[in-house]
C-alpha cells in the first residue's frame, strides 16, 4: 500500500528537482508517483540503463532488514522488529520486556534525531544494543522457542517482497541481508515466509547459545545502525559470491544503512534507495540529499521490484 506524501519542508531546489520527476515521462511509471522523491532524476535513469546494459551477472542487491525488508506498519500499528519480536512471554520475561521497552523509548528517538551526527550517535547505539543484549543473556532463551515467537509476533515483510526474493533467485543474484538486527529472528522470518533461496546471504548479530540450546551470548563483533561500514569491511567484502559484482542495487531505512556497500572492491554503478518511515518531515532533506531515490512512508516493494525489472530486463536476463 502506498500514501501520499505529504507536503514536506525542504529547500527550493529541491522541490523542483521532485516536482519536475513527478511530471515528466519516464520508462519507470513506479518513478512518478507522488510517494517518491528523486534529487536527481537524471543520474537515477543512466545508472539504471548503465546496470540494465551489464546484465544481472554483474548484479548484487545488498538490503537493511528491519523496517526495510520488514515493514514499519501494518494496519496502522508498528509491526516488530528482530529485537522485539524477542518480547514474547516464551522467551523473556515481564520484567526483561519492560526494561528493554524502556531503552527503546530512550535511544531509537535518538537514532533517528536528525540533529545529531553519526559520530554523536555511535556510543549510544553501542551502550542500547549492549544493555539489550545483556538483557537478553539473564533470560536464559531457549533457541527451540524461537520459531514459535516468530510466527505468533505479527512481523510481516513489505508488500511485494515474494516476487523481489523469487526473481532474484531465479536470475541467481545474490542478495545480501546486511542488519544490525538479530540473525537467528531474521532468518526464521526469511524461512516462515518461505523466501529463504539458496542466493540469500546473511550479516547479522547471531546468537551463540550452549550445548543445551540455552543463550549464552551473541557471536562476532556487535552490528548497530550506525557501524556497517566495519561489518561491510570485515564480514562482506570477503564473501566470493559479491566479490566479482560490481553493480549494486542498495536498500535502507537509516542513512546508516549507505555504508553497506562499502566493501564492494570496484563498484561501477550504485543505486541507493531509502525507505523513509518515520518523522518524514524532520527527515526527508537529509533523505533525499543522501539517498537517490527515496520513498515515503510506502510499505510495498512496488518501487524496488519495478527497478530490479528493469534492472534485469537486458540482454541476459532469463
Ligand atoms: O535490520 P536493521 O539494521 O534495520 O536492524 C536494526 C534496527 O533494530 C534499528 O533500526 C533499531 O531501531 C532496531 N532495534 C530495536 N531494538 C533494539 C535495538 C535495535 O528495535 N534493542
Ligand atoms: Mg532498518
Amino acid at each position: 500500500m502506498t500514501y501520499p506524501v505529504p507536503w514536506i519542508k525542504i529547500p527550493v531546489r529541491t522541490a523542483l528537482a521532485i516536482w519536475y520527476q513527478w511530471t515528466t515521462r519516464t520508462e519507470l511509471p513506479e518513478l512518478s508517483k507522488v510517494s517518491v522523491l528523486m534529487r536527481q532524476r537524471n543520474k537515477v535513469e543512466n545508472t539504471l540503463r548503465a546496470m540494465q546494459h551489464a546484465g544481472p551477472g554483474t548484479l548484487q542487491v545488498i538490503s537493511d532488514f528491519d523496517m526495510t525488508l520488514s515493514r514499519f506498519a501494518h494496519h496502522g500499528k508498528r509491526a516488530p522488529t528482530t529485537h522485539n519480536i524477542l518480547d514474547h512471554r516464551l522467551l523473556i520475561d515481564e520484567d526483561c520486556a519492560c526494561n528493554m521497552r524502556k531503552l527503546l523509548k530512550i535511544y531509537y528517538p535518538i537514532e533517528i534525531d536528525p540533529s545529531l551526527t553519526s559520530e554523536q550517535k555511535i556510543p549510544l547505539m553501542v551502550e542500547w544494543w549492549t544493555k539489550v543484549h545483556h538483557l537478553l543473556i539473564q533470560q536464559k532463551i531457549q533457541r527451540d522457542m524461537l520459531a514459535q515467537a516468530v510466527q505468533e509476533s505479527g512481523v510481516i515483510l513489505r508488500e511485494g517482497y515474494e516476487v523481489f526474493f523469487d526473481r532474484l533467485a531465479e536470475l541467481q543474484v545474490p542478495l545480501l541481508i546486511f542488519s544490525a538486527g538479530v540473525g537467528d529472528i531474521l532468518e526464521e522470518v526469511v524461512r516462515q515466509s518461505q523466501v529463504f533461496h539458496p542466493n540469500v546471504h546473511v550479516i547479522s548479530n547471531y546468537m551463540d547459545f550452549d550445548a543445551n540450546g540455552v543463550l549464552r551470548g551473541f557471536k562476532g563483533p556487535l552490528i548497530h545502525t550506525f557501524n556497517k561500514r566495519e561489518g561491510a569491511l570485515l564480514l562482506a567484502a570477503p564473501l566470493p559470491e559479491l566479490r566479482e559484482r560490481p553493480n549494486v542495487l542498495l536498500l535502507g531505512d537509516s542513512l546508516g544503512d549507505l555504508a553497506m556497500a562499502d566493501g564492494v572492491a570496484r563498484p561501477h554503478n550504485l543505486l541507493t534507495v531509502g525507505f523513509l518511515n518515520d518523522q518524514v518531515e524532520e527527515r526527508a532533506e537529509s533523505y533525499v540529499e543522501a539517498f537517490d531515490i527515496v520513498l515515503v512512508k510506502d510499505e510495498s516493494m512496488e518501487v524496488p521490484n519495478a527497478l530490479l525489472k528493469f534492472i534485469t530486463s537486458g540482454k541476459d536476463a532469463k
